[in-house]
């Protein structure tokens, strides 16, 4: 499909002298512009999916597309629309920042007299300039890690590839890098792949997500549907008095679902989505209790997470 910027169909890929595949018959489709989280607990295959992506490695089975071509086949094109940055980013530690980029930018035909003050720009905003000069051994990791940000936007890519950007990153600087990927997506449509094992940010970044789980894909949804599809959710019940929340609790707990009561209020676990309140409603109004509230409180995504990957 042409407004497809990466699809997969059955991606396979094995390594050698491994019983199970690391990516197994995996197919989906990530739209232009769209924003893909991926999220899969350590050793799903998040890293060798986005290897296949970047036409690091090839398919042992199924294809692949990054914007409609073969990446290990085509690698020099596919290259040059992709900024990608790796889980594990190799630098020459006894060179500067600088220099590494300068390194980086002539691999991929750049031109540094062109590029520099765009990585200049990069760099500033995420507080890197005076880090630059210094040699890649004597920056922290916060600031090895903000340096390969600079190194995969050295041009603006069609289709930029996160692998864990925020890992080892303080909280303001996991913010400057949300910032950072969102102003690009707005200002130039760029299509992003993130991949974190932060959940909340893949919340608030992403608008799909593919879940995956022993190289298996399990959902590629939004979010919200995953928290529907998945989550439980907890009804909190409130009564007027101590008496009609032991009413409720009684009814909730015959009814098979687990309560706990903190004075007048109950929490009733799994209870969204299942016709609870017409229910305790009825049953209130026939013991002659009164109820004051309902609230619901959304499961989080992590929790989902965790449920869906237990099973997978
Ligand atoms: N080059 C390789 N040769 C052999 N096996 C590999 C190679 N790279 C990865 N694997 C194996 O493939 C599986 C998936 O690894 P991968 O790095 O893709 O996981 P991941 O989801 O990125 O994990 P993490 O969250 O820890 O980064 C693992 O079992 C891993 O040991
Ligand atoms: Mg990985």
């Amino acid at each position: 499909m042409p407004d497809e910027v990466v699809s997969a169909t059955a991606l396979t890929k094995r390594y050698r002298g491994k019983a199970t595949p690391a990516v197994d018959g995996v197919s989906f489709g990530i739209a232009e512009g769209e924003t893909a989280g991926l999220l899969g607990p350590n050793g799903a295959g998040k890293t060798t999916l986005i290897k296949l992506i970047c036409g690091v490695t090839p398919p042992s089975d199924g294809s692949i597309r990054v914007f409609g071509r073969d990446p290990a086949r085509e690698p020099v094109p596919t290259k040059q629309d992709i900024g990608a940055m790796h889980q594990t980013g190799p630098y020459d530690q006894m060179l500067s920042g600088l220099d590494n980029l300068r390194i980086a930018a002539r691999f991929r035909g750049l031109s540094w007299r062109e590029t520099e003050p765009w990585a200049a720009e990069v760099a500033d905003y995420l507080g890197l300039t005076e880090a630059l000069p210094r040699l890649v051994f004597q920056l922290s990791g916060g600031q090895r890690q903000r340096l390969q940000l600079v190194r995969a936007l050295l041009t603006i890519p069609r289709l930029l590839v996160l692998d864990e950007p925020s890992a080892g990153l303080d909280v303001a600087g996991r913010h400057q890098v949300e910032r950072f990927v969102h102003w690009l997506r707005g200002e130039h449509g760029v299509t992003v792949l993130w991949t974190s094992h932060h959940i909340d940010e893949i919340e608030r970044n992403c608008q799909r997500v593919l879940v995956i789980s022993k190289g298996r894909l399990l959902r590629f949804a939004e979010p919200r549907a995953l928290v529907r599809e998945y989550g439980g959710g907890r009804l909190v019940v409130t009564g007027a008095d101590q008496v009609a929340a032991k009413a409720v609790a009684a009814w909730a707990e015959a009814a098979g679902l687990r309560a706990t009561v903190d004075d007048t209020e109950v929490g009733i676990d799994g209870a969204i989505g299942k016709d609870v309140i017409p229910a305790v409603v009825r049953h209130c109004a026939e013991a002659g209790v009164t109820l004051t509230g309902f609230g619901t409180v959304a499961d989080s995504l992590e929790n989902v997470f965790l449920r869906m990957t237990e099973k997978g």
